[in-house]
């Protein structure tokens, strides 16, 4: 397991100068906090398990942002997933973003963007080739971040959330 100085990523220091935010790779010591921030900023909840088995399978591109405090105050955290492809029956893998969520107070600050871009070039590790996610098709900040990453939108998937909510089904290639 890394330290703090072991994980943390170069060019992801200071958001704001009262409030500096350190990005780096998540630790097990961490799944507390992201579980945290999790229940109080999204409607989808996961059982510890599900956290931690994302952590040991894909540790490069689970992040944590932290305040100065040292609290998790924001995470991302992906899984890849082998697919057909399309033009042959070759399985290919895909990163797929399974959340992303800023604390409230910490938002419009550049950390969720500071999270993707990071971990989006980590994951390239595991050999993906191509991105892929889900958002709410009423969650605009969520979709106007990812459109400024150049995730198009390919379908919609009808009544994806248990609350009966659309989703939008965006891809960006490699
Ligand atoms: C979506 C979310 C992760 C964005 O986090 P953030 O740190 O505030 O995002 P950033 O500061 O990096 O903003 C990047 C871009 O996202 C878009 N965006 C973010 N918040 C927005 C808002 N309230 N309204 C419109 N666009 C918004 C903008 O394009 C913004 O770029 P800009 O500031 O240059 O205009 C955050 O709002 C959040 O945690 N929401 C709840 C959890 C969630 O919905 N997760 C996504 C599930 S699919």
């Amino acid at each position: 397991m890394g330290t703090d100085k072991d994980t943390r990523l170069k060019n992801s220091d200071t958001f704001n100068d009262n409030q500096p935010i350190i990005i780096r790779r998540s630790t097990l010591e961490d799944l507390e906090g992201v579980i945290q921030v999790n229940e109080n900023e999204l409607p989808e909840d996961y059982p510890y398990f599900f956290y931690k088995s994302i952590l040991d399978n894909y540790p490069e591109s689970f992040l944590v942002g932290c305040n100065s405090k040292g609290e998790v105050i924001a995470y991302i955290m992906w899984r890849v997933e082998k697919t057909p492809s399309i033009n042959s029956l070759k399985l290919v893998n895909k990163g797929h973003l399974v959340s992303i969520a800023v604390s409230n107070q910490y938002r419009r600050l550049g950390i969720a963007t500071a999270l993707l871009s990071n971990s989006m070039e980590r994951i390239k590790k595991y050999k993906i080739n191509e991105y892929v996610l889900e958002v709410r098709v009423t969650n605009y900040p969520a979709i106007n971040l990812y459109k400024n990453f150049k995730f198009l939108t390919r379908s919609i998937k009808e009544r994806y959330y248990r609350d009966g909510e659309n989703a939008y089904f965006m891809t960006c290639k490699l």
